[in-house]
C-alpha cells in the first residue's frame, strides 16, 4: 500500500530541493554575472530590492529540504524499514546528506553573511543617492564572496542531487 507519510516527505524535500537549487543555479548563471556588468549605482539599486528577499526565499527552501531531508530519512530507517535504501544505495544517500549540509552551511557561513553586510553598506548611502559612482574595496569584496559561495553552494547541491538519485535507485 501506498505509504502517505512517505510520499508527503518526498515530494516536500524534492520541491524545496528544486526551488533551493534553482535559484542557486540562477544567480550564478544569470543574476550574479549581469549585476556585476551593471553601474555602481545600478548595482546598488538592484541589490537592495533582492537581497533581502532572496536571502528569505534562499534560506526558507534550504532549511525545510534539509529539514524534511532528515525527517524523511528517520523515517525509512526506522518507521518503515521496507522504504530504507538498499545496503549498496545507503552509502551514496549518506554522501548526498554530507554534500547536502555543507552546501547549507556555506549558504549561510559565506553567502548570507556577506548578503548581510552588503545590505549594511547599502542602507549607510545617504537618502537620495542610492550607491557610489565607484564601488567601495569593502563592497566589491562582498560581491565577491556572494558570487564564490553561491558558485560552491551550487556545486555542492549538484553532487548532494546526484549521489541522491544514485542512492534511492541502487
Ligand atoms: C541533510 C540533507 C539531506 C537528507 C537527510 C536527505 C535525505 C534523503 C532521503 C532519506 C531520501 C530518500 C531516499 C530513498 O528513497 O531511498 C532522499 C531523496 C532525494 N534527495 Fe535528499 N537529502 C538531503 C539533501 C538533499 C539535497 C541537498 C538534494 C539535492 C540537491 C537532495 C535530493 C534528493 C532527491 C532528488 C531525492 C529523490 C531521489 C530518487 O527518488 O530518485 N537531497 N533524500
Amino acid at each position: 500500500m501506498t505509504d502517505i507519510i512517505f510520499l508527503v516527505l518526498l515530494f516536500a524535500h524534492i520541491g524545496t530541493v528544486v526551488l533551493w537549487m534553482g535559484a542557486s543555479v540562477l544567480y550564478v548563471s544569470v543574476l550574479g554575472p549581469s549585476i556585476a556588468k551593471l553601474a555602481p549605482s545600478s548595482r546598488a539599486d538592484l541589490i537592495k530590492a533582492i537581497g533581502t528577499r532572496y536571502e528569505r526565499y534562499l534560506v526558507r527552501n534550504a532549511t525545510i529540504a534539509i529539514a524534511a531531508g532528515l525527517i524523511l530519512y528517520a523515517y525509512i530507517s526506522q518507521a518503515s524499514s521496507g522504504l530504507a535504501p538498499s545496503s549498496s544505495g545507503l552509502p551514496w544517500i549518506l554522501v548526498g546528506i554530507i554534500f547536502g549540509l555543507a552546501a547549507y552551511v556555506m549558504g549561510i557561513a559565506v553567502v548570507m553573511r556577506a548578503n548581510r553586510g552588503l545590505m549594511k553598506l547599502m542602507g549607510q548611502s545617504p537618502a537620495g543617492q542610492t550607491g557610489p559612482t565607484t564601488p567601495s574595496p569593502e563592497m566589491t569584496r562582498l560581491q565577491r564572496r556572494v558570487a564564490m559561495g553561491s558558485g560552491i553552494q551550487a556545486l555542492l547541491l549538484f553532487i548532494a542531487l546526484l549521489s541522491m538519485v544514485v542512492g534511492a535507485n541502487l
